[in-house]
């Protein structure tokens, strides 16, 4: 996730990027760049800085920019290549500069066949090719508009794009699909451009909130919009007044905005790695795997249930030998570390105290490692012999949730990378487990009246003497998930527990007063589950099941939809759990995105 903001106008232009940047910095601060061109001088000025908005301010202290021109400016979230100035963005060719906000799935093939022609390209990431590509079509197409027209035809993937050329100096090009872009007009005849909405509040009243597949040209005064070679007229909506409840894009909490956020970000996690029905994973070795019979996973909190969901995975479908380490445990045990095992550290931060060094003990013992982090360039990161960034996006609510979603997916298609090279399935199983993961992005979708009827059913659970969720095989990773989400915002005791251990001892706590969760799955274990639920009912425990089968016995009762893969209702019931606990947070009045005696990264030990 990145932001991108853009401007045409007689304002200073400078300060309004770096004001528009700093507004979008929750969107990734990795890294950060502008470029700036006015009417009477057709030189394009640029500058890029590693890390914060400040040190791009920095950069710019002795620039300004009067008169009529252009701008464009970008914070980066690293997806292709470290966080360098080099890969920071504006991208540049010869004579034009791009910016770019999503990712670019054919930029291999596309760098390839620049590169027969003689591109020299400077930088790590799929963005540079855009602006190479641009130049080159403009070599045969002399209509620089046309030009950035078959650009982006020739583009997979998601992108918002601004493009500026000393070609055609008065305008900026853009193109719009599957990440966000607004563009905005004003009395002034100025012309915006954003990412979301919070930089242009207080500098136009409305904005047009592009559809996929819209891209167009603008210059000062106007701005036009083109799909599919039509020219089209995009509604207008107005914008809100007030920044902060922009930033959050609408939604009372950053908590919440993440939880509608995972459908897109889980779409990110896939982008580029599944091509054909197959798993490709082309920023780990090849050879990563050679010689590896076990794997350790290792994390803290969220993470380490993502790391316990995987472990199921990993035996089940690439019958691999998994352990699941909790990282302040795996510490101080003296472990017992062979050396054909692959070690796997995840973590949201990638700064988590416990995760990194126990990864460093993992190396120091010459084991093979790999990092299922969010954030580049972190210690995690840069510790790990092999990477796969899961892509979420900055997290600001201290509640994992899209953290979460993205590292179980990885994880996912990391079995399934693994199940291809041990032959562990069929052509069709694997064929069938890569259609499943590819539904995930939609099954993520918050349905409506979901939030509705959780909000409703919610105020039954404000008393009681503590919630057990439960749940068998994977279901259990998300029950200990469901709990954790709970007690960290509402401050209510809960407790994730193995539907069949009930019976072993916390069945003696069930009273009316003690909340069962029951996930309930149709694809694995429903009966056995469904057993263990009905011994908590006899003894009048108040049950709240979540099952796509009726389940009359229930006090609470949320129907899922007809799945045929048991992550495909994993990933459902997540979303309703995770809102579950969201709606008790808040009706307790608690602080949802900074609950007490929480930090977001735990660096300590
Ligand atoms: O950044 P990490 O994933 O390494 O963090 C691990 C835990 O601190 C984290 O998941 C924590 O449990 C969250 N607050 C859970 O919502």
């Amino acid at each position: 996730m990145c932001g991108i903001v853009g401007y045409i106008g007689k304002k200073e232009k400078k300060e309004i990027i770096l004001n528009g940047l700093k507004e979008l910095e929750y969107r990734g601060y990795d890294s950060s760049g502008m470029a700036v061109m006015e009417k009477e001088n057709d030189n394009i000025e640029y500058f890029k800085a590693v890390g914060k908005i400040k040190n791009l301010k920095e950069k710019t202290k002795d620039f300004t920019s009067n008169g009529q021109g252009i701008a464009i400016g970008h914070t980066r979230w690293a997806t292709h290549g470290k966080p360098t100035e080099i890969n920071a963005h504006p991208h540049y060719g010869e004579y034009s500069f791009v910016i770019h906000n999503g990712i670019i799935e054919n930029y291999k093939e596309i760098k390839e066949d620049l590169e027969k022609k003689g591109v020299k390209f400077l930088s790590q990431t799929d963005t540079e090719v855009i602006v190479y590509l641009f130049e080159n079509i403009l070599k045969t197409e002399t209509n620089p508009f046309k030009a950035f027209e078959k650009t982006v035809e020739k583009l997979i993937g998601s992108f918002a794009i601004l493009l500026i050329t000393k070609a055609n100096e008065d305008k900026i090009f853009f193109a719009k699909n599957a990440v966000p872009l607004i563009v905005a007009t004003n009395e002034n005849n100025e012309i915006l451009f954003s990412s979301s909405d919070a930089p242009i509040i207080g500098m136009a009243n409305d904005a047009m909130y592009l559809d996929d597949g819209t891209y167009g040209e603008a210059e000062f005064g106007k701005v036009r919009f083109f799909k599919n070679g039509k020219e089209i007229h995009p509604p207008r909506k107005a914008l809100p007044k007030d920044r902060n409840f922009a930033q959050k894009e609408g939604f009372r909490f950053f908590m919440e905005k993440e939880i509608y956020e995972q459908s897109d970000v889980a779409t990110e996690t896939l982008m580029g790695r599944i091509k054909n029905d197959q798993i490709h994973l082309d920023e780990i070795d090849l050879n990563m795997f050679d010689g590896i019979n076990n794997i350790i996973l290792c994390a803290c909190g969220t993470s380490y249930h993502a790391a316990l969901t995987a472990s199921y995975l990993f035996e089940r479908v690439a019958k691999t030998r998994t352990k699941v380490e909790i990282a302040s445990e795996f510490r101080y045990k003296d472990p017992v570390l062979d050396k054909d095992s692959l070690f796997i550290a995840i973590s949201q931060s990638g700064e988590t105290a416990d995760t990194l060094e126990a990864l460093k003990i993992a190396k120091n013992n010459g084991l093979k490692t790999l990092a299922i982090c969010n954030v580049d360039n972190s210690s995690i990161v840069r510790l790990a012999n092999n990477v796969l960034l899961t892509r979420a996006g900055i997290e600001k609510g201290v509640a994992s949730t899209k953290a979460f979603t993205t590292q179980v997916l990885t994880l996912w298609m990391v079995v399934l990378y693994l199940a291809h090279i041990k032959k562990t399935l069929s052509e069709n199983e694997l064929k069938n487990e890569v259609k499943s993961i590819l539904k995930v992005p939609k099954i993520l979708k918050v349905p409506d009246g979901l939030q509705d009827k959780i909000h409703r059913l919610s105020k039954h659970y404000l008393h009681g003497h503590g919630f057990f969720f439960i749940g068998r095989d994977v279901f259990f990773p998300l029950a200990l998930e469901g709990a954790l989400k709970l007690k960290e915002i509402s401050y209510l005791h809960a407790e994730g527990y193995a539907s069949g251990e009930m019976k072993h001892g916390p069945i003696a706590l069930v009273d009316e007063r003690l909340f069962t969760i029951a996930l309930l799955p149709q694809n694995i274990l429903y009966d056995k589950t469904r057993s263990n639920v009905e011994e908590i009912v006899a003894r009048d425990g108040f049950v709240f099941a979540i099952s796509p089968k009726e389940f009359d016995l229930s006090d609470d009762f949320i129907k899922t939809s007809d799945q045929k893969h048991y992550m495909c209702e994993f990933f459902e019931m997540l979303v309703i759990l995770q809102l579950f606990a969201l709606e008790i947070s808040i009706r307790l009045g608690n602080d949802v995105d900074m609950p007490r005696n929480l930090a977001k990264s735990v660096t300590v030990e």
